[in-house]
């Protein structure tokens, strides 16, 4: 009886990691080398922004209209639907000074 308990508590949560919530997790680590939080640096805080906000920001990335800027690299390699996903995860994360 524990022991089953246990067990279904162990594949729970390594279903957890695989699964649902780690596709956007990762592509954020890439962002949170720069997009990390330091209120002092001049690289704007994108955690908790409102999820439109993200998605036309990242869209707007991804346009050849603003190859200029550094986002434009990270952005292109995301298909549309990742892009949507990954706005509704970084909007939904806490540490947002805005
Ligand atoms: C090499 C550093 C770097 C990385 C990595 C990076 N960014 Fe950025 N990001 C910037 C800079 C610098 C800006 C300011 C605008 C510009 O110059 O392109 C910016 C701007 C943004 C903005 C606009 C913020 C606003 O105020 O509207 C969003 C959204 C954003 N980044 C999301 C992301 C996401 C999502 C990722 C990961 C896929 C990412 N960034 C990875 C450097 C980076």
């Amino acid at each position: 009886m524990a022991k089953g308990l246990t067990l279904g508590v162990f594949v729970g949560t390594a279903g957890m990691a695989l699964g649902q919530a780690a596709p956007d997790q990762i592509t954020y680590l890439s962002c949170s080398v720069c997009h990390g939080g330091d209120p002092s640096g001049s690289i704007p805080e994108i955690r908790g922004l409102p999820y439109d906000r993200l998605l036309s920001s990242l869209r707007g990335f991804d346009g050849a209209s603003d190859s200029s800027t550094i986002m434009h690299r990270f952005v292109a390699g995301l298909t549309p639907a990742e892009i949507d996903s990954l706005a509704r995860y970084v909007s939904g994360l806490e540490g947002g000074t805005r």
